[in-house]
């Protein structure tokens, strides 16, 4: 397993932000989400440090839907970067953290009035309109309560980047967004710009997650400046921004080259530099949404070994405490992880297994046919790269207790989600009279 972060061979045992994971399982129990937090920062500063211009101001906006919690929020705001949201849930969440809501940026296909509603009593930084009829209704809501608010327009810029196929978002079918290539296009901005409650900032896209093409995110760059100089030409505006959105391709295994964010950043930012230039154009920012890049190989799951079985038809099973509840992954995307003995590092890894969870679900498979050390009933297996979508999937199926999420750093740790306790699996079961 390739180690990321602050991860140490401690006399056999694996060690995350200067502590054992021996520890963190005594400590907290398993299954555990262990969150290195130094990574978390490092990841965020090399985002800031390496997105930045002196022809523009750049935003660096955290998606948080890969993993939220208050403390990253916190850091978000340590860091100074933004932070999008996606549902009212998720508005909440970064409200409670106390961080500043103007950092705050909305999503959303289908956000509900009252969705729309607490984006401006909270008073984020904007609101990013998926569509026509969003228009309307945000305008409205905006009347109702006589309010102004900064709006940008997601638009689907028809990239085809090479995902997988429930995470592309940019082909002229995705549900995101509206088609540039829609030839009452303009009629659709025209619309925003002329609303007096809407403050017009400019074009949002977002072409897919975890993809490796780099030349997908140059495309779009062109796309997205090309149509900007079109739009404000035809309709006469200034557009100040754009927010070219996320989707940074991170390791989980071998097969995957990751992209060098110091390196492909420096690239993005020279690349919309000429692009300006070369269109005589001025933009006043440029945004980013990073998630999984950010928090992805920040992250890992610690589980406890179970039973261990041999099948008739050839297959060893490691089983672990976790599984599909916490890791939907694997059986959604087909995605692949990594994984090791953490209190067995030096053991040869000569064994071929597949890593299963407790679910009632054949499909509930962590890893399969991978080499790992042999395992035992309570060993400890720790499958990295979890930080992104691990936790924000997570579910109570078969009423599994959602993992804890701890923090780790400086030979410290300290809990950021608590466990889910059995009370907390029927805090909103009723008891009817029947
Ligand atoms: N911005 C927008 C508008 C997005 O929809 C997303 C992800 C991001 C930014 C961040 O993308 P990232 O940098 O994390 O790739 N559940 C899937 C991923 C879904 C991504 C949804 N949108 C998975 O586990 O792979």
């Amino acid at each position: 397993m390739k180690f990321f972060g602050t991860m140490k061979n401690n006399s056999g045992v694996l060690e995350i932000g200067g502590i054992k994971v021996t520890e963190l399982a005594e400590k907290y129990g398993t299954p555990l989400y262990v969150m290195d937090q130094e990574l978390i920062e490092e990841n965020m500063m090399k985002y800031k440090e390496n997105f930045k211009s002196d022809k523009f101001k750049t935003t660096v906006v955290y998606a948080s839907k890969a993993f939220l919690s208050k403390a990253i929020c916190k850091l978000v705001e340590k860091h100074d970067l933004h932070i999008d949201a996606v549902s009212g849930g998720e508005l909440y969440t970064i409200k409670a953290s106390g961080i500043s809501m103007e950092r705050v940026h909305m999503h959303g296909n289908n956000k509900t009035d009252d969705e729309l509603r607490m984006c401006l009593d909270y008073g984020i930084g904007s609101i990013i309109i998926d569509n026509e009829e969003e228009i309307e209704r945000v305008s409205k809501i905006c009347l109702e309560k006589d309010q102004k608010v900064k709006v940008m327009l997601r638009i689907n810029i028809g990239i085809d980047a090479h995902t997988h196929e429930y995470i592309q978002t940019s082909k002229h079918s995705s549900k995101f967004g509206e088609s540039i290539f829609d030839e009452r296009f303009p009629e659709i901005v025209e619309k925003i710009t002329s609303d007096k409650n809407l403050e017009f900032l400019g074009f949002h896209c977002h072409i897919g997650s975890q993809i490796f093409d780099t030349k997908a995110f140059h495309e779009g760059i062109e796309v997205m400046i090309k149509e900007t100089k079109k739009i404000s030409e035809k309709l006469n505006i200034e557009i100040p921004e754009i927010n070219l959105g996320g989707g940074f391709g991170v390791y989980y295994t071998e097969k995957d080259t990751a992209i060098d964010v110091e390196k492909f950043m420096k690239s993005m930012i020279e690349h919309i530099e000429k692009s300006l230039e070369k269109e005589s154009m001025n933009m006043k920012k440029i945004s980013i949404e990073p998630g999984r890049s950010i928090i992805g190989n920040a992250g890992s799951t610690l589980y406890r070994v179970g039973g261990i079985k041999e099948t008739f038809g050839g297959v060893k099973y490691v089983f672990i405490d976790g599984g599909m509840t916490d890791n939907i992954r694997p059986a959604l995307y087909q995605a692949e992880y990594e994984a090791v003995l953490a209190n067995k590092l030096d053991v040869v890894e000569d064994e071929i297994v597949t890593v299963a969870g407790k679910c009632c679900e054949s499909g509930d498979l962590i890893i399969k046919n991978r080499k790992l050390g042999k395992a035992e009933a309570g060993d400890l297996l720790l499958v990295a790269t979890t930080g992104a979508y691990g936790y924000s999937m997570s579910s109570n199926y078969n009423k599994a207790q959602r993992p804890a999420v701890v923090f780790v750093k400086d030979g410290k740790s300290a809990i950021s989600i608590k466990r889910e306790s059995l009370k907390d699996l029927v805090r909103n079961d009723v008891d009817m009279e029947l």
